[in-house]
């Protein structure tokens, strides 16, 4: 059995693609069915429509992909418009990542999205490292990730999850800030701030200057820091960060996720989540268990 409960919601299995690597999920619909997707987290949206940051925006290096888009989407009026008819055929649970510079940004947006039946929950994006205002900014503080989460729990007619930033010294206090204020569950981790310095120019490659970093390199930060915050909160995690293959699943959910997000993998082999949904069957059967459930935390004492 694959499936998995986060909270009230079923998801057919632990597997979506997470937001900013899938966009509204057309252009992957051409090459598989999404239906078989235990979910999708969109692409951010703000209230207003956002060209993103100037270019170069995006760079690679060995070990992962920086980033620094800078929230572009086509603001939540076209975005009910145009994307969410097409995310209404699907069956699986759409989750809409929102974004913004202020607080009231945030409440808006969820005010717009409440009454859509297609959105299943919700995920606060205060971790965004490309942008000056909101973002990572609301996400490194915890009395500001606290009430942000707080306002939002307000006006939502959805579950609250909260997307959270590695770029901090202690994430278990974020943590435990976002469950205090009510958050349905935790997502994590979001990129980590970095920097690629182009040798001829002798100058940062991404205009920005720093970017998110994701990939494989920051899989075991991801990893260390879900068995951290699992110990710590009694909400469901979904754990994001550097999957590439069936048994990075795997060990997230041993680390204490419910479920997983794969994100710049879906650049590099845009079947990963299809192929890993097809493994997933066979390698849990090999390793012993009998249902996804069973495996969740099994690395704690
Ligand atoms: C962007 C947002 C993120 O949350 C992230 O991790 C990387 C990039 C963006 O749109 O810039």
């Amino acid at each position: 059995d694959l499936s998995v409960k986060i909270n009230d919601l079923t998801f057919k299995n632990p597997i979506m693609p997470a937001s900013g690597c899938f966009g509204f999920g057309e252009d992957f619909s051409e090459i598989y069915d999404l239906n078989i997707l235990g979910g999708i987290a969109i692409k951010s949206i703000t209230l207003e429509p956002r060209l993103g940051n100037p270019r170069p925006r995006v760079a690679e290096t060995p070990s992962g992909m920086l980033n620094s888009i800078g929230l572009q989407n086509p603001g939540v009026e076209k975005i009910i418009e145009e994307k969410l008819p097409f995310l209404k055929q699907l069956d699986t649970n759409i989750i809409a990542n929102v974004a913004g510079a202020t607080e009231e940004d945030y409440i808006e947006v969820i005010k717009r999205l409440n009454d859509f039946d297609v959105i299943k929950a919700f995920e606060l994006n205060i971790s965004c490292p490309n942008v000056k205002h909101g973002g990572i900014g609301l996400g490194t503080n915890p009395e500001l990730a606290y009430n942000i989460t707080k306002l939002a729990k307000e006006v939502s007619k959805k579950p609250v999850y909260v997307k959270l930033s590695p770029n901090v010294t202690n994430i278990v206090e974020i943590a435990k800030a976002v469950e205090e204020a009510g958050a349905d569950a935790i997502v994590m981790i979001n990129t980590l701030l970095g920097m690629k310095i182009d040798v001829k120019k002798g100058k940062p490659l991404i205009a920005r200057k720093h970017a998110g970093l994701s990939g494989p390199a920051i899989m075991p930060i991801s990893v260390s820091m879900v068995y951290k915050v699992y110990e710590a909160v009694n909400i469901p995690i979904i754990g994001v960060g550097g999957i590439s293959c069936v048994d990075d699943v795997i060990e997230f959910l041993m680390a204490g996720a419910s479920a997983v997000q794969i994100g710049m993998h879906n650049f590099i082999n845009p079947y990963i989540c299809k192929e890993i949904i097809e493994q997933l069957p066979n390698r849990i059967k090999e390793l012993g268990y009998k249902s996804i459930e069973e495996i969740i935390g099994v690395a704690h004492e």
